[in-house]
């Protein structure tokens, strides 16, 4: 084969708390992070020269080495010298359906979909242990865009212990063209207004993900009650982006008056959720709200929550 396309899905998280500094810079996390049916589509193809090209169809996506997608491939080449020697260079397509600068990984996810391919292309025989090992090197979400489904996501958010999936359930998202929210900006936000209540991560940090493993939100997941899961939604960087941007705050407000299970922002914003119990409920919500913004000032979509974030598709 010389080419793999693989479609790339988005994730939410359905929960999010910060824990507090850890030694290397980052923030201890204690997350649950979902997979769901909004993709970009990836494609990596063999061509002669030993070198990355990569194209995308939107104009907000570099195509240079400040890409993810783009370090991916850089990474593997450096890992693997005489094998992409012998391959030769790498052409990254990438078909942006994912928001740009959302909360929704979409970077993150194509990185993961060139990890994966390249070990397709190039026949690595990478198990997936060893590509969430070399996804974790380059962002902290990527290792749970190759994992996929349902997890639970500790330390910076790398370590992934997969779920039971949630199939059934429905997401419907909305997030502003406009807003986007840089996920350094929202972190380093949060500890300056919050890092009195960190905790110590080497004593506490273990309490507080079996606090998560006991919580009603992980009981709510195992018994695939979507009307549970709605009501323990949590995130702690809404403290922060939703005060710093009040109309993101009114879209939560109108979203959540819509009757749907509940309503969360995903990971660093400003896109927003409403969790629903059927694809119905989530058009009925997504049109309500389209009948109430324009879609200049609101973007909208209706995804299905999805227990895998990879598949190949036919190129
Ligand atoms: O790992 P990634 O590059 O996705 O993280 C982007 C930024 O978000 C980091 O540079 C850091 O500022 C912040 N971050 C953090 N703690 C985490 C994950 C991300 O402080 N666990």
């Amino acid at each position: 084969m010389d080419s793999y396309s693989l479609s790339a899905a988005a994730k939410i998280n359905l929960y999010l708390e910060v824990v507090g500094d850890r030694p290397d810079g980052y923030h201890e996390l204690v997350m649950v992070m979902q997979s769901i049916g909004l993709a970009d589509r990836v494609t990596v193809r063999r061509i002669g020269p030993h070198q990355i090209q990569l194209r995308c169809d939107h104009p907000d996506v570099p195509s240079d080495a400040s890409n993810l997608a783009y370090r991916a491939a850089a990474l593997l080449q450096a890992r693997f010298p005489q094998i992409s020697e012998q391959q030769g260079g790498v052409e990254i397509t990438i078909e942006k359906n994912i928001p740009v600068g959302a909360g929704l990984a979409g970077g993150s996810a194509n990185a993961a979909a060139v990890l994966v391919g390249l070990d397709l292309l190039w026949q690595l025989g990478l198990t997936q242990i060893e590509l969430q090992t070399l996804a974790a090197e380059l962002g902290s979400d990527i290792p749970f865009c190759i994992a996929g489904g349902t997890a639970i996501a500790t330390g910076r958010g790398e370590q992934i212990d997969t779920l039971h999936g949630l199939d059934g359930l429905y997401a419907v998202l909305a997030k502003s063209p406009q807003l986007s929210v840089s996920t350094p900006w929202a972190y380093k936000t949060y500890r300056q207004a919050f890092a009195d209540t960190y905790v110590d991560v080497q004593t506490a940090g273990p309490t507080r993900h079996d606090r998560l493993r006991s919580s009603p939100m992980m009981t709510a997941i195992s018994q695939q009650d979507g009307g549970a899961i709605g009501r323990h939604l949590y995130n702690d960087l809404e403290k922060v982006v939703l005060p710093a941007h009040p109309e993101v705050n009114e879209v939560k407000t109108a979203l959540a008056n819509c009757g749907g299970l509940g309503t969360l922002m995903s990971g660093s914003g400003p896109t927003l959720f409403t969790l629903t119990a059927s694809r119905a409920d989530a058009e009925a919500i997504a049109q309500h709200m389209r009948s109430r913004y324009s879609e200049s000032e609101l973007g909208l979509w209706v995804a299905p929550l999805l227990s895998t974030s990879l598949r190949l598709v036919k190129t």
